[in-house]
């Protein structure tokens, strides 16, 4: 395979200026704080247990920073999300999937020369191993396609042997452009399988997004034209979902990675957790959602549900867990919503109009504005999609294609970095201490 420059990056170099204090038990802790370039200041409790025989304690991590990145930095406050400092917006606009693909990847935005190779070595790797396809086969057909892509990036392991050596950098690069490359090939293979149809093997003459639209809805009986509109909204909504720094589904992969584990084996497990309806599987939740609201009158009650806190309902597509404002990529693809609509001559669709005004209804409803619940990028990516003509059992492998490189930025960035140490979490205790055994009769 022909090479890129792939170097390791080395990110924390800072010396931390300040310190804090921390007294326990009369006795008081100085603890570094770090600052990074954007956000807030870091306390450095590495050494905290070692020093006063304490731990931290913080589930669902709300206030811990697990690992320094320098790829993604999220301002939940401002409602913005840069890729390597520039701002999502922009590169929704002006830059496409694979030119952030390569941006996530390497640090930069490519040189034309650069763009094109990168671009080749991808275009020229999107086939699956013959093996492999047969490998679908053994699923049965009703299964949910993210099942499928769980099982079968899993399986790559089985067959790609010379890029699992994870102390090789060569070899991470190529697991990485395989990944990138093939996903799109297992999605649709997935989605096809799914529905009774032969497989349609990628070709490399057309750009990614339409490589990945064909795929899905050629069928040998009829070549599927790709409309540039399409291509264009299906490529957008790609680097919409490339990265989001330490989300569940990245910090899985940066878990599973961290013991040395395969790179297929790692993104595998980011794709089992990106299924659940609090991440990825929204999309899927969120559209469902709308068809069961079907029309405007019935919105009162739907919101008066996600108010009520003995009903477990929640409105999907909603709250963001870092945007305390509007979601940047919500905005896009709200946008991108009008114009697929309108191209398709679906405008009027009832599903828009009520996520619509279910949109303006939970904006202006105190519990939202209090709560800081805003429209998140699933909000309006299942209407796109279900326009172009995907089940909704296709969203969140869809999302799962388009974050294969933030995960893949984040695992590359964690396995060079030389301080690279084995996720271990501590716990709260709060069970039985010890106590002895009580043999069975006399329980
Ligand atoms: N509808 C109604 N109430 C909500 C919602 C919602 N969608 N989201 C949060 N709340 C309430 C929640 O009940 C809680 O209220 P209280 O403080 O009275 O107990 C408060 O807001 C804070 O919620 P939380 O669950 O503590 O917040 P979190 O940061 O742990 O959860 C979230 C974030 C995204 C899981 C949550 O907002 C949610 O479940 N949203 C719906 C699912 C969704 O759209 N997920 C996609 C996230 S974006 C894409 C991705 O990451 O994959």
């Amino acid at each position: 395979m022909a090479r890129l420059y792939w170097e390791d990056e080395n990110v924390m170099t800072d010396k931390p200026q300040k310190t804090a204090s921390l007294t326990l038990d009369g006795k008081t802790y100085e603890l570094p704080v770090i600052s990074p370039t954007a956000g807030p200041d870091v306390i450095d409790i590495r050494k905290l247990y070692a020093q006063a025989n304490v731990f931290t304690y913080d589930p669902g991590f709300t206030s811990t920073a697990a690992c320094d990145s320098t790829i993604t930095f999220i301002d939940g406050d401002l409602g913005e999300l840069l890729h390597r400092g520039y701002p999502i917006d922009q590169l929704a606009s002006k830059s496409h999937y694979l030119e952030v693909c390569f941006l996530l990847l390497y640090g930069h935005l490519p040189e034309a020369g650069e763009l094109e190779t990168f671009e080749s070595l991808v275009t020229n790797h999107t086939m699956l191993h013959e093996q492999m396809v047969h490998l679908f086969r053994g699923f049965r057909r009703d299964a949910h396609p993210m099942a499928i892509m769980t099982g079968v990036v899993g399986a790559m392991s089985a067959f790609y042997h010379d890029s699992t050596d994870i102390n090789d950098p060569h070899q991470r690069e190529v697991a990485s452009i395989r990944l990138i490359a093939k996903m799109p090939t297992i999605a649709a293979m997935a989605f096809k399988y799914t529905v009774g149809q032969p497989f349609v093997y990628p070709r490399n003459d057309i750009d990614y997004a339409s490589n990945f639209l064909r795929m899905c809805f050629a069928v040998p009986a009829e070549d599927y034209e790709v409309n540039p509109i399409l291509a264009r909204a299906m490529d957008r909504i790609f680097t919409l979902h490339a990265d989001h720094e330490q989300n569940a589904s990245t910090s899985t992969v940066r878990l599973a990675s961290s013991s040395g584990a395969n790179p297929f084996a790692c993104i595998a497990a980011g794709i089992a957790c990106l299924w659940g309806p609090a991440h990825g599987g929204a999309n899927q939740a969120c559209l469902e959602m709308l068809n069961e609201i079907g029309t405007v009158d019935r919105i009162p009650e739907f919101i008066a549900r996600a108010k009520d806190k003995n009903d477990p309902f929640r409105l999907m597509g909603f709250g963001h867990r870092v945007y305390k404002n509007i979601d940047p990529r919500a905005k896009v693809l709200k946008e991108s919503a009008d114009e697929v609509l309108e191209l398709l001559g679906v405008e009027n669709n009832p599903i828009l109009q009520v996520a619509k005004e279910l949109e303006a209804a939970a904006l202006a409803d105190p519990y939202f504005a209090e709560k800081k619940l805003f429209p998140n990028v699933d909000f309006y990516s299942g209407i796109i999609l279900e326009a172009m003509g995907f089940p909704t059992s296709m969203f969140t492998p869809i999302f799962a294609l388009s974050r294969t490189v933030g995960w893949i930025s984040q695992w590359k960035e964690m396995i060079s970095d030389p301080a690279m140490k084995i996720g271990r979490p501590r716990q709260l205790y709060c069970g039985e201490v010890a106590r002895d055994y009580v043999d069975i009769e006399n329980r």
